[in-house]
């Protein structure tokens, strides 16, 4: 059976670092107090007139070098993001012919907000597995710095901008849990839940973007409970036991999350990779970006077992087993 197989990884952080201390300057919070509620230390924010697509093209130009190929080998370069250069055209267009991809291959977003990078996989996975696709370009890229309220200490301390990036290919595989790609994938949605994270403005109601507002507490109640249950969903339909999990690598949105997550499935948090502290919540990125440290680092490499997973506004959820 045709698999859909990460043959490479790639990242991108703007240059500019804002530390807890740099925010404690501009509104009423401290050092402390982020570092103990999230376990943020600082995160990277895009440079003024740098795009979602800047950092898209640069993480995307590194996941193909790591797989050895050229942009105009790509059938279909899907971007997930909230934080689009515009309402349209697409942030993937704009990537595809930055990139060189060939004219008419497939470009479109994909807006799941901070799920959209399991999102991404799962659809990538489709497209592949029915033949419509060889190659896929996935790139979680967010510049959402912008959405953010810098005057809201209970939203402006938790975000950073990033990019990263991966290339899917299909190979042939023989349908066993040994295979490596993309093994099982489970996503969910519950709009009822929409207003607890959400933004204060859109293209079609206020005719601005708006800015990130959020019930922390509840989204942090909902975070837990869903990310147990599809996690547990995922291993028990794929016919995974917890320990059989090399590494987990998690939307990153609070290390308190990560936390009581991995108690909740059995998992130590040396098997959580973790990269919350210098990037901070990057939404649609945070998963690639870390998949794509933890490979340089070689804390995950070719053959091991990931468990990919993520929730955030809508609410959204997911989670993906990936044999490396
Ligand atoms: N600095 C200092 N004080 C703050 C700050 C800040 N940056 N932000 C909020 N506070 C205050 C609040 O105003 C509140 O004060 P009050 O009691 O006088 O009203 C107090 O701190 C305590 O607030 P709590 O809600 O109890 O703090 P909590 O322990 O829940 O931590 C946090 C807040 C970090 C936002 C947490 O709820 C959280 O992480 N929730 C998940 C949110 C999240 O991750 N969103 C990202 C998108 S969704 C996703 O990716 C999963």
């Amino acid at each position: 059976m045709l698999r859909t197989v990460i043959t490479g990884t790639g990242s991108y952080l703007p240059e500019k670092v804002l530390t807890n201390d740099d925010l404690a300057r501009m509104v009423d919070t401290s050092d402390e107090w982020i570092r103990t509620r999230t376990g943020i230390r600082r995160r990277h924010i895009a440079a003024d007139g740098e795009t979602t697509s800047d950092l898209a093209v640069r993480a995307a130009r590194s996941a193909l070098e790591a797989a050895g190929r050229a942009a105009a080998d790509i059938d279909m370069v899907l971007v997930a993001t909230t934080s689009p250069d515009y309402s349209f055209p697409a942030t993937a267009v704009i990537v595809q012919e930055r990139l060189g991809m060939r004219p008419g291959s497939v470009a479109f977003d994909l807006q799941a907000v901070c799920s959209g990078f399991v999102y991404g996989l799962a659809t990538a996975d489709a497209f592949i597995r029915s033949g419509q696709a060889g190659k896929v370009l996935l790139i979680g890229a967010e510049v959402i710095s912008r959405l953010l309220d810098w005057t809201d200490r209970n939203t402006c301390v938790l975000f950073g901008d990033g990019a990263g990036a991966v290339v899917l290919e299909a190979q042939e595989g023989r349908g066993a849990n040994a295979d490596r790609g993309i093994l099982h994938t489970r996503l969910h949605a519950d709009g009822r839940y929409r207003d607890l994270l959400t933004m204060t403005g859109g293209p079609a109601t206020t005719g601005t973007i708006g800015k990130v507002v959020m019930n922390g507490r509840e989204v942090f109640r909902h975070a837990v409970i869903d990310l147990a249950e599809v996690l547990e969903e995922v291993l028990r339909e794929a016919g995974v036991s917890p320990e059989e999990v090399d590494l987990m690598v998690p939307h990153q949105a609070n290390i308190r999350i990560l936390e009581a997550t991995a108690k909740k499935l059995g998992l130590p948090m040396d098997k959580v990779f973790v990269t919350i502290a210098d990037h901070g919540n990057t939404s649609a990125a945070s998963i690639p970006l870390a998949l794509d440290q933890a490979v340089r680092e070689g804390r995950a490499a070719p053959g091991d077992l990931l468990l990919l997973e993520a929730m955030g506004g809508g609410f959204t959820w997911g989670a993906s087993l990936v044999r490396l």
